[in-house]
């Protein structure tokens, strides 16, 4: 068996997949990130691990032997800054890949490495959401803090380090801190030497199969596992849902709705991006060999609907959902801006905030959840359409996580998008293809081409084209609420 684990920022997700590619059990473990001021979002990285020990205990209880585990994969949140200390532990909370507090930061880096030095080297822009601007805030307003510093990391390095005390990074997750030549796959030395941060203080950074540790003894006391299971380095959360489902040629591209929604394109060379209007998008490694992404970011994806959930009704997420497809599209009016704690792509805007637009008489609960469901889906249009602008021809276009799983978000996601989607029962993303990286490093399959075939139990959406027609309208004025509303943000 391999085990896959992901660090969402809503839950810790393990699951268990034998050989051919079966799902044998999976384990949650649900937890929350803390907001103490507008913009902020943090959480402790012992949450994680925590998290992590509760949903593997969930799979010992299904009646999972640990002793047939082969080997680890772990995925998680992208950017979220983990400090530990000279005695590699925890040094305060993670300031998370959603806190926007950064506005600031992001320029002063600019200037001290030079825009375009920047964007050479990192192929990407400075954005709030990654980490080189965190590390920076904490410079700045938390110094005593920044004096302990010894290791920095990401989420999933973490757990890697938690389960088996080796301390690593792998060429995905990496490509989001700033600090890496996404080119060439490895840190940039000018870039760090420039933001004067000891090297010291990186992991190892490794192509993201690559075995780097075992399970250590402390590590199989507190989680239930075998010692000396084989861990690889892992991969960012969207690189690891793309692998596990199939995603890593050029051609394809998918969209996975998480907290966060992203759209996702693997790429065979890593391009300069030409023109600021395109600078929200991420170009970073893939978690194969040899192998890239561009991907649009909407912040609050799925954050959107659970906040609405949470904050409007004591509904299931089904019982919420039942009534939506009754609804027409465009909710009669009602529009719905996703910018709950700002919005990455396409806008790069910390100050933006959600909106819904047009309420009536005629409205229903209904109405205003279709409107949260179509309001996201444009918003991952806008990340579409701006990777179409690379010129990749996208043939076939996959969804994954929340949305995969509710029929009537999936169409009306392809009817926003007027293209058909195609989706996975059953594919629990980041984690399944961190337990395909798991047995790619230990030698189960020589590449992706030899993974067993279990991607063929798709569904693919059917468009209704006076939707679509009616999308287009909608969209129009979507973009437009939000360049009319940009001054008042502020
Ligand atoms: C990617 C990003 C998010 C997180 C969510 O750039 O910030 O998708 O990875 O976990």
């Amino acid at each position: 068996l391999l085990l896959g684990i992901d660090i969402g920022t809503q839950g810790a997700k393990v699951l268990v997949m034998d050989v051919n590619g079966e799902i044998q059990a999976t384990g949650h473990h649900s937890y929350e990130f803390e907001v103490r001021q507008k913009g902020w979002a943090e959480q402790h990285p012992l949450q994680w691990w925590n998290g992590v020990v509760s949903a593997l205990r969930k799979l010992w209880e299904k009646g999972i032997d640990p002793k047939n585990i082969r080997a680890i994969g772990v995925s998680g949140q992208m950017h979220s800054l983990v400090l530990l200390d000279k005695d590699k532990k925890e040094l305060g909370t993670s300031i998370l890949w959603n806190d926007v507090r950064t506005e600031e930061e992001c320029l002063e880096i600019e200037q001290l490495v030079g825009k375009s030095n920047f964007f050479n080297i990192t192929r990407n822009s400075v954005l709030p959401g990654f980490t080189a601007p965190k590390l920076q805030w904490i410079k700045k307003h938390e110094p005593s803090r920044y004096a302990n510093i010894h290791h920095l990391m990401q989420p999933k390095d973490y757990i890697v380090f938690k389960l088996s005390e080796a301390l690593s990074s792998d060429v995905s997750d990496a490509s989001g801190t700033l600090w890496f030549d996404t080119a060439k796959r490895t840190w940039s030395k000018e870039i760090i030497d420039a933001l004067e941060i000891p090297f010291e203080w990186l992991n190892e950074v490794h192509e993201s199969q690559t075995v780097v540790g075992s399970v250590s003894g402390e590590a199989a006391n507190v989680t239930g596992l075998i010692p000396g299971i084989p861990v690889v380095a892992g991969a960012g959360d969207n690189a690891a849902a793309a692998l596990g489902n199939g995603i890593y040629e050029q051609g394809k591209g998918i969209v996975s709705v998480g907290t966060s929604g992203t759209v996702f394109a693997p790429l065979k060379s890593v391009p300069k991006l030409d023109g600021d209007d395109l600078s929200t998008l991420h170009l970073f490694c893939h978690c194969l060999p040899n192998t890239w992404h561009a991907m649009g970011v909407t912040l609050s994806a799925g954050m959107s609907l659970n906040w609405y959930k949470n904050t409007f009704s004591n509904l299931s997420y089904d019982e919420l959902l039942s009534n939506v497809d009754n609804i027409s599209a465009g909710a009669e009016g009602l529009i719905y801006l996703p910018y709950l704690n700002g919005e990455r792509t396409p806008h790069n805007d910390a100050s933006a905030r959600g909106v819904f637009f047009g309420m009536n008489y005629q409205h229903t609960k209904d109405h205003f959840t279709r409107a949260v469901l179509e309001g996201v889906s444009f918003s991952l249009k806008d990340c579409l359409e701006l990777i179409k602008r690379l010129n990749i021809n996208i043939e076939t276009l996959y969804v994954t996580g929340g949305a995969a799983k509710s029929p009537v978000w999936r169409t009306i996601l392809s009817e926003v998008f007027n293209q058909p989607l195609v989706a996975f029962e059953e594919r629990e993303g980041p984690a399944f293809g961190a337990a395909l990286l798991a047995g790619l490093g230990i030698g189960v399959w020589n590449g992706p081409e030899c993974f067993p075939a279990v991607f063929d139990n798709s569904q693919t959406t059917s468009v209704n084209l006076a939707n679509v027609n009616a999308y287009k309208e909608i969209y129009k004025i979507y973009k437009e609420l939000y360049h009319q509303l940009k001054p008042v943000y502020k």
